[in-house]
């Protein structure tokens, strides 16, 4: 089945009532049927029926063997770097969500993890940030929020002659535009907060493993650590899923519309947006992904300009994440990138005049017509 019909179908047929949406189960621990057995759920921290619904959905959306949910996508993040040790070395890509380059800085640095990031569009730079002690690298491609572009099946090709984990952070795509796993990648991560979740309304985070023991050793953690994904929001992430191929199409339509309206406005100094001809990484990511996706970033002329349109915008709201149906505005010098410091920031683009929308499914004059009384002298 195609992966629009998978999405529609969702959980439907897997409960036992015959139910259509699948049921959500509060129930926190389940009886034994007799010492020894088991219905298959002892305890919802260790398993949850609308979990397992969702962990088994976005493992066959992915074409992975083991999804596992999480309650932020920070959680899952942070669950896969409980894979190393003190004393192993990452290599993640420079243009990284700030809160993946916290967690790995300020949380798994004091305990031993030791990190390079590096410009994943080159492989050579790649190569050449490999160690001895060397485990995974972990990438988002298109990145967030300058879109650069790295080539996964080079990154599958460096992985494999160097025996490393191979980690990319699928959110920006969502399975509908690209799933890593067919290329090689080990590990793929989603803050289903984005698109998969698409209305702004839930938190989780999602984890799915190219094999069966990979995914074994992150249950483990999974269930250790804690961090699971509620019924009722893993209830909300099915249903959020079931229209994300639409919503995809529309937010991705829109996207390609305002990012060439933007690029004519004398105020704009540069577009971000995949959709568009120039855009260098192109013809690498239209080779591993089958669309452009709905983000778009935009550099101002002036500093003070950026005040002025976040102050203005009325129906696209100024506020921090991505991925709803409701078109978002963010500032990624202050809010997303924060956390990393300037040098690096300024490296990867991220400069004091970008913006970065994240366009919904309203209609696209709108979204155009807001920006333009935003952007007016
Ligand atoms: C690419 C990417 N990965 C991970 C995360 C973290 O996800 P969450 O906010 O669900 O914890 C985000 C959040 O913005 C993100 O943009």
């Amino acid at each position: 089945m195609r992966i629009e019909t998978l999405l529609a179908q969702l959980g439907n047929g897997k409960d036992h009532t015959g139910a259509i949406s699948y049921p959500i189960y509060p129930s926190a621990t389940y009886r034994h049927p007799a010492l020894g057995e088991s219905t298959g759920f002892d305890y919802s921290r260790s398993g949850n029926p609308t979990r397992k619904v969702l962990e088994e959905a976005i493992a066959q959306l992915e074409k992975g063997k083991r999804g596992l949910a999480f309650s932020s996508g920070m959680a899952a993040i942070a669950s896969c770097l409980s894979l190393f040790k003190p004393g192993d070395h990452l290599i993640l890509c420079q243009d990284l969500y700030g809160g993946t380059y916290r967690l790995v800085e300020q949380v798994y640095g004091p305990l031993g993890l030791t990190a390079t990031y590096v410009d994943t569009r080159s492989s050579q730079k790649i190569r050449e940030a490999i160690r001895e002690n060397t485990k995974a690298i972990l990438v988002e491609t298109p990145t967030n929020p300058t879109m650069h572009i790295t080539d996964l099946k080079e990154m599958h090709q460096i992985c494999k002659d160097h025996d490393l984990l191979m980690i990319v952070d699928n959110t920006f795509m969502s399975p509908y535009l690209q799933r890593p796993i067919e290329v090689g990648a080990h590990i793929v991560i989603h803050s289903g907060t984005k698109y998969l979740g698409g209305h702004n309304d839930v938190v989780a985070g999602l984890v799915v493993t190219a094999t069966e023991e990979l995914g074994e050793k992150l249950y483990f953690y999974q269930n250790a650590i804690g961090a699971v994904l509620g019924p009722f929001d893993a209830w909300l992430l099915l249903r959020g899923m079931k229209s994300l191929a639409l919503r995809m199409e529309q937010s991705q339509a829109s996207a390609q519309a305002l990012a060439q309206w933007l690029q004519e406005h004398k105020e704009v100094e540069q577009v971000y947006y995949l959709g568009l001809p120039e855009h260098p990484g192109r013809e690498v990511h239209f080779a591993q992904a089958s669309g452009a996706g709905a983000m778009v970033s935009f550099a101002l002329r002036k500093e003070e300009q950026v005040e002025q349109v976040l102050s203005r915008v009325q129906l696209i709201s100024f506020a921090e994440s991505l991925g709803g149906v409701e078109s978002l505005i963010t500032f990624p010098a202050k809010q997303t990138h924060g956390d990393i410091p300037e040098e690096l920031r300024l490296l990867t683009g991220v400069t004091s005049t970008l913006l970065r929308l994240s366009v919904g499914i309203e209609n696209v004059e709108d979204l155009i017509a807001d920006l333009d009384q935003a952007l007016r002298d």
